[in-house]
């Protein structure tokens, strides 16, 4: 049989050219041939122009993923679940979680969220606040916020019924972009899309070893057409869910398990990097260049000097598969200095603090946190007391003057795009001094604390506080439990103890502490 027609018949199967069945319902989403209309179309490197190619590697995948693959709540939902509407409103919070969280951190939460609210009626119906609540810790609290809004969106104009297709879930939902209606779509609804994120990204870059910035638009076409090439007509979700997990198991970003990997045989770079070692080899063996016109041919892009999706920069030997994928350089974090006050009073159950609100909108909207400051940059220098103090006192009945503050210390956090550290002082108000003028202003028992819906950077302020105000309770415990949880003290979040005679100069006390406080990437 001809290489053409027995690609083609292979093709039917491979879902080039016909639109896929999925087990559950049929698809209205067509898998194009996606070879005559993009960028790579020039060159057959950095696709697959086999289809036998094709079937290979998602059966290689897919046997690799139903071995291998973490069993995950969400994953467990999306097989068992039988409620349509709740399958896809499962799969939609684990999709949004799973945005620049880690699937580790993410188990917990989202177990959580599916017991408190486990249709999307119920999250409906809850409070923004209990929302922001049950997401502390998470970060990039837009997220969270988004999922409210659609719940209640899908509930006020849908009549409950979450949207059944990729275009609608992207149209309908707010906060839910390409990729996340597509995973959701394959995942809950067996629609056969690629869904490309970061790890599908450096997976495919990898395999087709397209080295151009990976988040250049040609770049990005060229993934979606290709993960829409790959994608198994009968298994959609898993054969999405197997891509991430092989990125995120075995083609991780730094030290790649090549040799664990299923569709090793499919990978360019890796024969790339065999390739190069061959050839360096050679060269130390003093052989002349070996390098064929056929190796040539299969081994590089042929249109290297235009193509769009080939690197502009040299190969680099020492990273071997790590060559790919690229990215831009990232912009530097723009870095915040904030002072921020721990202010106590005595409660009839013990002490109680003081928790401002921020505003509805911009950076962590709507959380509480302890008052504080944003310092501008010709104000590094100011007056720390003096601020605080006429900050506090416009946000309480009181007229505290400087001498009542003590230092306690700094912590420094990390969000996405911002280096933020805190300058921590505390007071102490006297009864009859703790009235609030502010309406989004309230007082809070430590254990309450806890439980608030605020930020990371906010609960390590307290924790920090908590240390200098409370010795007795850490010392030495602390630093046991640190290691026996073999956690080592993080040097980007040392709390300085800069300041002589002040409260925070206890020493190692301190220094174990500092072990508590993890760097955590947090935003809005
Ligand atoms: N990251 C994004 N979606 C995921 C999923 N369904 N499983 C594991 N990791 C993911």
């Amino acid at each position: 049989m001809s290489r053409l027609r027995s690609a083609v018949q292979n093709g039917r199967r491979a879902g080039l050219e016909m639109a896929a069945t999925p087990k559950r319902k049929k698809s209205k989403t067509v898998v194009k041939d996606e070879e005559t209309t993009d960028a790579s179309s020039r060159s057959s490197y950095h696709t697959f122009s086999e289809a036998a190619d094709v079937v290979g590697f998602r059966t290689q995948l897919l046997n690799w993923y139903d071995k291998e693959k973490r069993e995950l709540p969400w994953r467990t939902m999306a097989i068992t679940e039988s409620d349509v509407n709740i399958r896809i409103y499962a799969v939609w919070v684990s999709e949004i979680m799973l945005q620049q969280t880690q699937v580790v951190t993410v188990i917990n939460y989202y177990n959580k969220w599916m017991k408190k609210w486990p249709t999307v009626q119920k999250l409906a119906a809850a409070t923004l606040e209990e929302v922001n609540q049950m997401w502390a810790g998470l970060g990039y609290y837009s997220r969270g916020r988004r999922l409210h809004e659609g719940a209640q969106k899908v509930v006020s104009e849908l009549k409950g019924r979450m949207p059944r297709t990729v275009d609608g879930l992207l149209k309908q939902l707010p906060g839910v972009g390409r990729y996340t209606a597509a995973a959701v779509g394959s995942i809950a609804l067996e629609q056969v899309t690629g869904a490309v994120d970061g790890n599908v990204i450096r997976v495919l870059c990898r395999v087709r070893a397209i080295g151009a910035d990976s988040t250049s638009p040609t770049v990005t076409e060229a993934l979606w057409s290709l993960a829409n090439m790959l994608v198994d007509p009968e298994r959609p979700g898993d054969f999405n869910q197997a891509m991430m997990e092989l990125g995120a198991q075995v083609c991780t970003p730094r030290a790649p398990s090549c040799g664990q990997c299923p569709v090793q045989s499919h990978c360019r770079s890796y024969h790339k990097v065999h390739v190069k070692q061959e050839q360096n080899s050679q060269k130390l063996l003093g052989k002349p260049d070996r390098k064929t016109p056929v190796l040539n041919d299969i081994e590089d892009c042929m249109d290297s000097g235009t193509c769009l999706l080939c690197p502009s920069e040299p190969w680099d030997d020492g990273l071997g598969v790590q060559n790919f994928p690229r990215k831009p350089a990232k912009k530097p974090r723009r870095v915040e200095r904030m002072l921020s006050c721990v202010v106590a009073r005595s409660g009839e159950n013990g002490d109680q603090y003081l928790l401002v609100q921020r505003p509805n909108k911009g950076l962590l909207a709507g959380l509480w946190e302890f008052p504080s400051i944003l310092l501008r940059e010709e104000n590094y220098s100011a007056k720390h007391k003096t601020t605080l103090c006429d900050g506090i006192n416009q946000i309480m009945a009181t007229h505290l003057t400087e001498s009542l503050l003590q230092y306690v210390g700094e912590v420094h956090h990390i969000f996405s795009h911002i280096t933020q550290s805190s300058v921590v002082y505390s007071v102490r108000l006297k009864e009859g001094d703790t009235q609030a003028r502010m309406e989004n202003a309230q007082w809070l028992s430590k254990s309450a604390l806890q439980e608030a819906a605020m930020s990371t950077g906010q609960k390590k302020i307290f924790k920090l506080y908590d240390s200098v105000d409370n010795p007795k309770e850490k010392g030495d415990k602390g630093g046991k439990k640190l290691k026996q949880a073999g956690m080592k003290s993080n040097k980007k979040l040392q709390t300085s103890n800069k300041h002589k005679g002040s409260a925070a100069n206890s020493g190692s006390r301190q220094r174990s502490l500092n072990a508590f406080f993890r760097t955590v990437k947090e935003e809005n």
